[in-house]
């Protein structure tokens, strides 16, 4: 795997970094959780520190190929330089005037950005020739290319695939760290290696939980996904989330773990509401007993402790994905608690990895540090395909 090292002397030279600065905004488009702006820093301040004349290019949110202003990456600037701690110019476009003009006044150790990148529909075309085209234009605009948005290295996208065979290039810092920690998850895993797996759609994670049932002891299951699980099992679930074409998958995967010895810890108890609010009537159940007119909003007190106890003792832990709807105060018990555990078990000496941008968006705002874990990986998407085993383009087009 290349490194910048790998580079040689980038002195004047112009790096393109891809970093993923995909960060929340509010509806006064304030940045509400800057870790992945903080992830970025290290790399492009050790280019700036050689010389070199880093020109950034990132996505946010899913734009369609054209200019879409809620969608701008204009707001990451003043963060990005205040972290930094050095002048971001910005280009108001991506390959255009604006981006040639911006790039071409660059001194040796500056810094720029680019406009959203998938503000281009080459960027996430499907065409193959569509996207090189793209890349061509990219390139143009550097003499070297360094892969570091661990995020998106699932997406075989111009900006993260097609450039690296276009310029000398290699991986970043944020990158080949996390890559580091995901061995340890695959590669011999410390145990008991426990999974801890939440957040809505159970279907984007079948792949994942039938590929962790090889190497993961326990597999915890909560949020929106659980009720699939739970109607596997044969319960009502009355208004909450249900993936009805996958309850029979789930059956198969209840069998084949116990089949296999691995432990599925399903919510016993769970905190309902009447409607997807905080406002209304809350109502903590039996995990049988879901009323038919209420939704299960959080994992209840019983399977926190459930939870807790199956995370704390573990030496390798791996969370994805919120237990319930945390953002609101009546639903975020359950969360807090997996979080908690979380942090006893890296007290113990064990490895543990929170997940992706949302689950260490929630961490963060539900009051806990990233130093009371292992580790906080800037990517869920890919983390989780690469524990499905999936080939990760970003990855394997760098060699690695
Ligand atoms: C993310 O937020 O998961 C990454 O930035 C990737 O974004 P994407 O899912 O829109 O490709
Ligand atoms: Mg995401």
């Amino acid at each position: 795997m290349k490194t910048i090292a790998d580079l040689g002397d980038v002195k004047g030279k112009r790096v393109l970094v891809r970093s993923d600065l995909n960060v929340p905004l509010d509806g006064e488009r304030n940045i509400t959780d800057d870790g992945r702006i903080r992830a970025s820093v290290p790399t492009i301040t050790a280019l700036a520190e050689a010389g070199a004349r880093v020109v950034v290019c990132a996505h946010l949110g899913r734009p369609k190929g054209a200019r879409e202003d809620k969608y701008s990456l204009k707001p990451v600037v003043g963060r990005m330089s205040e972290l930094l701690g050095r002048p971001v110019a910005f280009a108001s476009d991506t390959v255009g005037e604006s981006a040639h003009s911006v790039v071409g006044a660059l001194g040796d150790g500056e810094v720029a950005l680019l406009e959203n990148i998938r503000f281009n529909p080459g960027e996430t075309s499907k065409d193959e020739a569509e996207r090189r085209a793209f890349a061509q234009e990219l390139a143009a605009l550097a003499d070297a290319y360094v892969s570091d948005g661990f995020g998106v290295v699932h997406r075989k996208q111009a900006s993260v695939y097609d450039i690296a065979q276009l310029l000398p290039s290699a991986m970043g810092g944020l990158v080949a760290a996390e890559v580091e920690v995901l061995k340890r998850l695959t590669v011999d895993p410390e145990r008991p290696y426990a999974v801890v797996l939440g957040g809505a759609k159970v279907a984007d994670k079948l792949a994942v939980i039938a590929n962790l049932m090889k190497t993961a002891d326990r597999l915890v299951i909560g949020g929106g996904m659980a009720f699939t699980f739970l109607a596997a099992e044969g319960y009502e679930v009355g208004k909450s989330l249900l993936d009805a074409d996958n309850i029979g998958t789930c059956k198969d995967y209840l069998t084949e773990a116990k089949a296999k010895g691995v432990q599925i810890v399903l919510p016993v108890d769970v905190v309902c509401g009447a409607e997807f609010s905080a406002d209304t009537r809350i109502e903590t159940v039996e995990a049988s007993a879901i009323p038919a007119d209420m939704m299960g909003l959080d994992i209840g007190p019983k399977s926190a402790q459930l939870y807790a106890d199956a995370i704390r003792d573990a030496r390798t832990v791996f969370w994805n994905g919120p237990m319930g709807a945390f953002e609101m105060a009546p639903y975020a018990a359950g969360t807090k608690a997996v979080a908690a555990a979380l942090v006893e078990a890296t007290e113990a000496g064990g490895l543990t990895v929170v997940g992706g941008g949302d689950s260490a968006a929630a961490v963060r705002q539900l009051g806990f540090a990233d130093t009371q874990f292992g580790h906080i990986s800037t990517g869920g998407g890919a983390s989780l395909e690469y524990l499905e085993g999936k080939d990760l383009p970003g990855i394997s087009i760098l060699g690695a």
